[in-house]
């Protein structure tokens, strides 16, 4: 995945394209770079390896000046990050092209292109796009055109913005499996990989479709074409969150503020969607309401971080709505041809809805049929997954810019709650269970607001990780997708080895690995397993293992020699996960701050996926 930003405006670009980058680095940040046309013709360039920063610092010795351009952060997907890698990737020295995606048929184009005489200066799939594209401008003489017949020779995905010194007046861009969105301005336009990188100069937005081809030129003309070509409107829609949701405001980084938003970007996940006693069942789009009933198999696929709450809702579910539901990640149900069981809801969990996985496993349950709809639960309205899904649920979290989700998780088990109660409520109708469950996610906001209260403990607690290699998470029920939840946290930006198992399973294999440097983190509610776990416990402390528990304040484990414990308030075991995942993302970070690791950006990783 890579960020892009373009710009055709009525005054200097450099420092709109600039302000894009930074805000696009979520997406890759080991090189970036810039290219821009000058107002008395031709193209100049900049690049550097590294985050947008450096870019910055050459661009104060050397600005660029035109009133278009095109840029770039990268995430090294082929060949190394190096300046050589970097992007914009030129043509000669009059054509330029930034891309996020995979050229999947560029080994074959590579070798076609050399054979005519082009040389090719990076290891990047990208410059054959560059290529491509000066081949076809030399026949048309046409931009637009170029990239046109460009694009249908490719295979893979794509995101690109294409400038050229010819026609200094205007930037084309195209979209395949990779986001981008035209940007509208008052006479100006602008094209980006999301609306977060062009906030500063429009809240108007339009969202390219699969296969769409644009043309950007003076005076804000926005042409669009469809796949086969023909010019068509896409709608303008304009953008609510506002832009101080990008600020980091006091906090010291964007995951500290997103751990502390959750008790409000919760309260907004459930407005309008709670009724007296069940939660409405149209929530999740028009017919929503009477396809629940129909539903009798759920297939949940997920990424990362959203693949942990889909297996908490596979608990859930099952238990409270009596379905059977089934959790995969993305990467692996793409490809296998799994047996569809009649009336079953597909359900795709994602932040970005750009998970280049997820939404491929998404196409492939629409192309191999079988489904009785799909549903995206997801945080970016107007992304690829919500667009071509049946239903959609949006989590209402807000942009989260940390790597490492945290907002974006909890927002996604509320709904998953939501679901598994519109589920249940189409089943049997009202009920006190229910109405027990409703009463409690209202209280939910107030709970998560008590649970991060916690955040001086453990900040202290903390320092005992620091100069360890590895930890072990343990959890039992809906407790170990929190666990693993609460390892991949640890390992994301504290670079700490980390594993989590279901407790009952530590006598098969891990136990081994139990010894006074090998800190066990347990999260224990007060559940009907609590007692198991307790036992578990014993079993790591009698090995010299030192514990760090998490328990609910009813919870009998008392402290002592090589036993920590943290209490957190009492909370209804259904909703226990949310509560205790707060803890797990507290550790992480101040682990991480301890450390001295970049907790917003670390190291290799990007936020969005938008590659295989
Ligand atoms: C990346 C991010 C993770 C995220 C995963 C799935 O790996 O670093 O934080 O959980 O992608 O992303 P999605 O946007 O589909 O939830």
């Amino acid at each position: 995945m890579c960020g892009i930003v373009g710009a055709v405006a009525g005054r200097q670009v450099q420092n709109i394209l600039l302000e894009g980058l930074k805000r696009l680095e979520y997406r890759g940040y080991d090189s970036a770079g810039m290219s821009i046309l000058a107002e008395e013709g031709g193209l100049s360039r900049q690049r550097a390896l590294g985050k947008v920063a450096e870019l910055d610092k050459k661009l104060q010795q050397a600005p660029l000046r035109g009133r278009a351009g095109i840029a770039h952060t990268r995430w090294a997907t082929h060949g190394r990050p190096s300046e050589e890698n970097a992007h914009p990737h030129q043509s000669g020295d009059r054509l330029a092209v930034v891309h996020n995606g995979i050229i999947e048929n560029f080994e074959s184009l590579r070798r076609e292109l050399e054979g005519q005489g082009y040389t090719f200066l990076s290891e990047t799939d990208t410059e054959v796009v560059a290529h491509l594209l000066a081949r076809e401008y030399e026949q048309s003489r046409d931009l637009l055109q170029a990239l046109q017949r460009a694009v249908a020779r490719l295979e893979g995905a794509y995101a690109l913005a294409v400038a050229h010194a010819a026609q200094p007046d205007r930037i084309v861009g195209a979209r395949k499996g990779s986001p981008l969105i035209v940007g509208v301005g008052i006479e100006e336009a602008f094209l980006a990989s999301d609306p977060l990188a062009l906030l500063q100069v429009t809240d108007r937005f339009v969202y390219l479709r699969e296969g769409d081809v644009v043309q950007l030129s003076d005076g804000g003309v926005i042409e669009v074409f469809d796949d086969a070509g023909q010019p068509i409107e896409r709608g303008i829609e304009v953008f609510e969150h506002g832009d101080n949701a990008i600020s980091r405001g006091n906090y010291r980084h964007f995951m500290l503020k997103e751990i502390h938003e959750q008790a409000a970007v919760i309260a907004k996940t459930l407005e309008g969607r709670l009724g007296d006693g069940h939660v409405m069942t149209h929530i999740f789009g028009s017919g929503s309401g009477s396809l629940m009933t129909d539903v009798r198999h759920i297939q949940i696929v997920a990424c990362g971080t959203s693949y942990h709450a889909g297996m908490v809702a596979r608990y859930w579910i099952e238990k409270l709505a009596g379905i059977p539901t089934q959790v995969e990640v993305a990467s692996e149900y793409r490809y296998r041809d799994g047996v569809v069981p009649d009336n079953t809801l597909f359900v795709t969990l994602s932040q970005s809805g750009e998970t280049a996985d997820t939404l491929a496993a998404l196409r492939h349950a629409q192309s191999h049929g079988g489904y009785l709809a799909s549903l995206a639960i997801c945080n970016v309205p107007g992304s690829s997954m919500v667009r071509e899904s049946d239903l959609s649920l949006m989590t209402h979290a807000g942009p989260e810019i940390g790597v490492a989700s945290t907002k974006a998780f909890t927002t996604q088990l509320v709904s998953l709650l939501l679901l598994t109660l519109a589920l249940r409520y189409a089943r049997n109708g009202d009920d006190e269970m229910q109405a027990r469950l409703v009463g409690a996610l209202r209280q939910l906001p107030q709970l998560i607001n008590q649970g991060l209260a916690l955040d001086g403990d453990i900040e202290r607690l903390s320092s005992a990780f620091a100069e360890k290699h590895h930890a072990l998470f343990l959890g039992r029920g809906t407790m170990f997708p929190i666990a693993l939840e609460g390892a991949l946290k640890l390992k994301e930006i504290s670079y700490i080895h980390a594993e989590a198992y279901p407790a009952g399973e530590l006598k098969h294999g891990p136990l081994a690995l139990v010894d006074s440097d090998m800190p066990v983190i347990a999260v224990a509610p007060n559940d009907e397993l609590v007692e198991k776990l307790k036992s578990n416990l014993q079993e790591v402390r009698a090995r010299g293992g030192e514990l760090f528990v998490f328990a609910e304040e009813n919870v009998a484990i008392s402290e002592g020699d090589g036993v920590h414990v943290l209490r957190l308030p009492a909370v209804d075991e259904v909703i226990a996960p949310l509560l205790f995942t707060l803890p797990l993302q507290l550790l992480s970070y101040h682990v991480a701050v301890l450390k001295g690791t970049d907790v917003d950006q670390p190291r290799n990783l990007a936020k969005s996926v938008t590659v295989e």
